[in-house]
């Protein structure tokens, strides 16, 4: 079993070994996936691949409460990463109050939150209030509806500036590392670059300090769109498929169960 990652560990692994982390919602993944992450992260991707809606921003934080826990309970020794809801920390007060839930109620180690220079004083507040924070700027999916859909960044010079701006804040507020997703590969390499904590990239290039990808894209369970950023290590959908189908067959042709799965 793998050593459970610190954030002084994850901190220290910046230019030395690349990060791995991979999304889980539920206790079976989150075992299956933990001998290979070094983080796990219970992403709000979970209202898409999970929930079957069309974008993150509903679901709950008694919702995520629940899915880490499962994470948790599957993988204990796996440095767990819980995604903070949408409209969870419009404000400080909110933020802290939610994210202590978070701590309270499961054993995450801490949460993500969306946003940079905008979101640096609710980040500051959580770190200066025990609470561990991994930022993430770029392609916000929280900002789905807002922005009219997913914007990859980086674009122009003024998106450019931001973002290295969006990175230093998020450090300077304490956080411990962050994921940029949705940025030009150059540009993700300067974000590298201008901060010491690690930045894990997703839609980012390679020039990072780690990548993470959704479980149910990478094992190409989610059929209904994949983005140009996702390779497909395992043809889930097509294997799932035909293993249901061949239980029907089975069933229909009473070729299942036999003596052996009798009692
Ligand atoms: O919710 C999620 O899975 C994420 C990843 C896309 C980084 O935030």
């Amino acid at each position: 079993m793998n050593k459970k990652l610190t954030i002084t560990s994850i901190k220290k692994a910046k230019g030395v070994k690349p990060l791995v982390m991979i999304t889980a919602y539920d206790a079976l993944f989150a075992k299956l996936l933990q001998e290979s992450a070094d983080m796990i992260l219970v992403g709000d991707s979970l209202n898409m691949s999970f929930g079957g809606k069309n974008d993150t921003l509903s679901i709950t934080l008694d919702q995520m409460i629940y899915h880490t826990n499962a994470v948790c309970n599957g993988a204990p020794n796996s440095f767990v990463v819980c995604d903070m809801p949408f409209g969870t920390y419009t404000n400080k007060e909110d933020a802290l109050r939610n994210a202590v839930r978070v701590f309270q109620e499961t054993p995450a180690d801490c949460v993500k939150i969306e946003g940079g220079e905008d979101k640096a004083e609710i980040v500051q507040h959580l770190t200066s209030n025990g609470i561990a924070v991994c930022g993430h700027i770029g392609l916000l999916p929280q900002a789905y509806r807002s922005e009219g859909g997913y914007k990859v960044k980086g674009k122009n010079e003024a998106e450019t500036v931001q973002l290295i701006k969006d990175a230093r804040s998020i450090e300077s507020a304490g956080a411990f590392c962050m994921v940029v997703e949705g940025v030009k590969a150059d540009i993700a390499a300067e974000i590298t670059k201008s901060v010491e904590i690690p930045v894990i990239g997703i839609g980012a290039g390679a020039d990072v300090d780690g990548q993470v990808l959704v479980f149910s894209d990478m094992l190409g369970f989610y059929e209904a769109f994949t983005p140009k950023f996702v390779k497909k290590y395992l043809d889930g959908a097509k294997l799932v498929k035909e293993a249901a189908q061949s239980y029907a067959d089975e069933v229909v042709g009473k070729e299942f169960p036999k003596e052996e799965h009798t009692y």
